[in-house]
């Protein structure tokens, strides 16, 4: 795996999770009880791939390693928090806009 791939998924990573903060402005509108601890996963997998990133740019590990290492990021990305903590907050802000609907969803 090259390091292009590497720079290219941090790259969709900080302006999906820290730039656009879509997810984020749609907890606070809802006021969703567990933005803090949400939010501190997105910040993890961004440290998490920053030490990727500079691993890969080093040019220290192996191409092999460094292909392992990111399956695992993403494996546990997808399996940890988007199979869990955005389907709980999915269905929390579905369940609130039936409460409370608001006008521009
Ligand atoms: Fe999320």
């Amino acid at each position: 795996m090259d390091s292009n791939i590497i720079n290219d998924l941090f790259n969709f990573l900080v302006i999906h999770y820290m730039e656009s903060k879509a997810e984020e402005k749609l907890m606070r509108r809802f006021n969703y009880s567990f933005i803090e601890t949400h939010l501190q996963e997105h910040r993890r997998l961004i440290e998490n791939f920053t030490a990727l990133k500079e691993d890969a740019e080093k040019g220290i590990s192996g191409p092999l390693y460094l292909s392992f290492r990111t399956q695992l990021l993403l494996f546990d990305w997808f399996s940890g928090h988007i199979a869990k903590a955005d389907r709980h907050m999915g269905r929390f802000i579905i369940a609130e806009s039936f409460i409370k609907p608001k006008s521009c969803l």
